[in-house]
């Protein structure tokens, strides 16, 4: 087995915070990976950092007027902390605006390039004649070629997650302008990908022996199945990494190709930092490579860069890539345009101290061979009745009877019963358990069997029930309270890599944070004694508290004005209506009003009963207005009312006229009104 590993999460792109879909698909389960594997004594760097060249991040930064270095310095900070404060225990977390990672990048071109590895070429290209601009990636739209889907990128379509050239594109048009392109000569250099065919077969066949996962496999062979074309690493952009050989005046490195180098100069930062040398993680045999992505970026880590690496040829290929499906949430696409996700550093801002149960959900729940939902219910009920009533009852009965009974101190036991020699040889087989799921990358199945070591002790409480014999059997309980214990201390441990702020508190209550009790992963199979007769534990203290619906609901109502606010921007403009006369205009008799009372209609969701002031009288309004307005909110506001509108009756209320509204852009109704104090009854003309 390996002692080395080099586990590396996707860079994210720095054009927005991260989400629950990116926690769940690349972060949380990597950082289980790498913890559990410091934890079994393995040699481990955990690498990641920003993405911060690309077409987004231009795009970005040209809607809000401000320089893309502006837009990647906001979020790489944003990013950066929140992973920080979520716990995922990156070694390193660089940025490709590195100085670092674009002379490693330059440098791994330029050997490419004198060892002849790309094929230099003059091509016609896309071209916006009105933006004087090369069109690549994400700067052109078009139907994918392969799926049909007519908003597929330039250089891949998220649809059928396929990659191609921006010129493969059926119909492109300027992302830019919406103009159709021209096409314009353009000298790039390609990566020849169809020379590293047989490789990439032969690769992926002994990937797939070893247990790939099938959605990698199956991705992967079927675009070697279709046949490799050479793939441009260069673009003509001004943001990124100059093409550092002649003839690149002007040009960049296509953001695939240097975001993945990113990997290497990131080991090479925290490297130099800590007085190691970065190579043997890169480049020694024994070294295992582990790449956690989510499923749009698979083509990129199993064709585009091993063939770089491959080409370079002083590098190891990576030994797994387990990629990931997609999250929904609540039912919809997670999508950053129109604001429907969970949001990581507003989570962390909502449910402080709760990292842990977003970790458990997301585990719990993972996306690991289909995309899958989640819901604000299932957190609740995950943290309700697998956290608090499982994980957090057992530990918490374990160390009150503890403290209750021996003031704190482990009781020394007598002679086991075999349900006692069960019990403590069902903890000790947990470990191998756990890492049989964690070596398949069975994130999921992994946190269960954790959960269900939890299970088991609180089965055994409840079977021996130590508080009952308590009063007539001294010796009996120290034993049941000592095998409880026992598990409690596995929990600590195994629980790590899961739920690291818990494990962290626990072994705080166990009192076990000094090397001389601390225990490492293989000591819970291997040592009789977790926690010896006569060690003091300290007090009790809850892990996890229960989630009120009210909570849940904030995070229901969230979503719904997102929802509203995506259906109000969506919203047609209706077409204008039949013409009418001037005399039909003076017919509408519309003033100014001002509502000088207001209450809720009984039983109407929807109803506000209003006295509007029109400068004519005072009279009687309903108005459909309650979902947004409370009664107290439109006391004294000043509207517009149509005041010789035929009265009419609602719910057995006259109502004598109509308020004027519209709604604004979170698809909330909003008042039309003059725009300064106007006296009641003047007309609107
Ligand atoms: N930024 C890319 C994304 O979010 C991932 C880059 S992974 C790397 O899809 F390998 F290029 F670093
Ligand atoms: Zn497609």
């Amino acid at each position: 087995m390996s002692k080395r590993y080099t586990i590396t999460a996707a860079l994210p792109y720095t054009n927005g915070p991260i989400h629950i879909g990116h926690l769940a698909g690349v972060y949380v389960p990597a950082d289980i990976y790498a913890r559990y594997k410091r934890l079994t004594g393995k040699d481990v760097a955990f690498i990641c950092g920003s993405d911060e060249h690309g077409v987004p991040i231009t795009i970005k930064a040209k809607n809000e007027g401000v320089t893309p270095q502006e837009i990647v310095d906001r979020y790489h900070k944003i990013i950066k902390d929140s992973f920080e404060e979520f716990g995922i225990s990156f070694d390193n977390y660089s940025r490709t605006s590195a100085k670092i990672h674009h002379d490693t990048a330059s440098e791994f071109f330029k050997t490419l390039y004198d060892k002849n590895e790309f094929v230099e070429e003059v091509t016609e290209q896309l071209y916006d004649e009105e933006a004087k601009q090369f069109l690549a990636d994400r700067f052109v739209i078009g139907t994918c070629p392969k799926c049909g889907n007519e908003e597929s990128y330039g250089d891949q379509c998220e649809k059928c997650g396929t990659s191609h050239n921006a010129t493969d594109l059926i119909n492109p048009k300027s992302a830019i302008t919406g103009n159709t392109p021209t096409l314009k000569e353009t000298k790039h250099w390609f990566l020849p990908l169809n020379k590293h065919e047989n490789f990439l077969r032969e690769w992926i066949l002994k990937g797939h022996k070893k247990d790939w996962k099938p959605n990698v496999y199956g991705q992967v062979k079927s675009w070697i199945d279709d046949g490799l074309r050479p793939r441009a690493v260069t673009r003509d952009l001004d943001w990124g990494i100059p093409v550092p050989v002649e003839g690149g005046e002007g040009k960049v490195l296509y953001v695939w190709f240097d975001a993945p180098i990113g990997y290497i100069s990131s080991t090479k930062e925290w490297a130099e930092r800590e007085g190691k040398d970065w190579e043997p993680y890169w480049k020694d045999e024994d070294t295992k490579l582990v790449h956690f992505i989510g499923k749009d970026n698979i083509v990129f880590h199993c064709i585009i860069f091993p063939s770089m690496l491959k080409a370079e040829g002083s590098y190891i290929l990576p030994d797994n890539v387990p990629a990931n499906e997609f999250l929904n949430l609540e039912g919809n696409k997670l999508s950053t345009s129109k604001n429907w996700a969970v949001w990581l550093p507003e989570y962390l801002k909502d449910f402080p101290g709760k990292q842990d149960v977003l970790r458990y959900t997301l585990t719990a729940n993972a996306p690991e061979t289909k995309d899958n939902d989640f819901t604000w219910k299932d957190f609740q009920a995950r943290n309700n009745n697998e956290l608090v009533a499982i994980f957090g009852n057992f530990i918490n009965r374990v160390v009150v009877l503890t403290n209750k009974y021996y003031n704190g101190i482990v009781p020394t036991p007598s002679t086991f019963t075999a349900i006692d020699e069960d019990t403590l040889a069902a903890v000790k087989a947990y470990p191998a358990v756990i890492e049989s799921s964690l070596e398949r990358y069975r994130f999921r199945e992994a946190s269960q069997e954790l959960m269900n070591l939890a299970r088991l002790g609180n089965k055994y409480l409840a079977d021996e029930e130590p508080w009952k014999l308590v009063k007539t059997d001294e010796a009996r309980t120290q034993t049941i309270m000592y095998v409880a214990l026992q598990i409690a201390s596995a929990l600590a441990t195994l629980s790590e890599p899961f739920l690291p702020f818990t494990s962290a508190k626990l072994k705080q209550i166990l009192n076990v944070t000094s090397s001389a009790v601390e225990m490492s992963w293989s000591d819970i199979s291997t040592k009789d004694v977790l926690l010896p007769a006569n060690h003091q534990i300290g007090q009790s203290e809850l892990l996890f508290n229960k989630i009120e619906d009210k909570d849940i609901q904030i995070q229901l109502d969230k979503l719904e004005a997102s929802k509203k606010a995506n259906e109000a921007a969506n919203k047609k403009v209706e077409p204008q209506k039949d013409t009418i006369t001037f005399d039909d205009f003076t017919k509408l008799d519309l003033r100014v009003g001002t509502i000088i009372e207001a209450e809720k209609m009984p039983k109407a969701k929807k109803l506000l009963v209003l006295k509007v002031d029109t400068g004519i009288d005072v009279r009687t309004i309903v108005s459909g207005i309650a979902e947004s307005f409370t009664a107290e909110e439109v006391v004294g506001k000043q509207v517009t009312v149509l005041v010789n509108l035929a009265p009419r009756a609602l719910r057995g209320v006259e109502s004598e006229g109509m308020i004027l509204m519209t709604e604004n852009a979170e698809g909330d109704l909003v008042f039309v009104n003059p725009d300064t104090t106007v006296k009641n009854g003047l007309q609107i003309s």
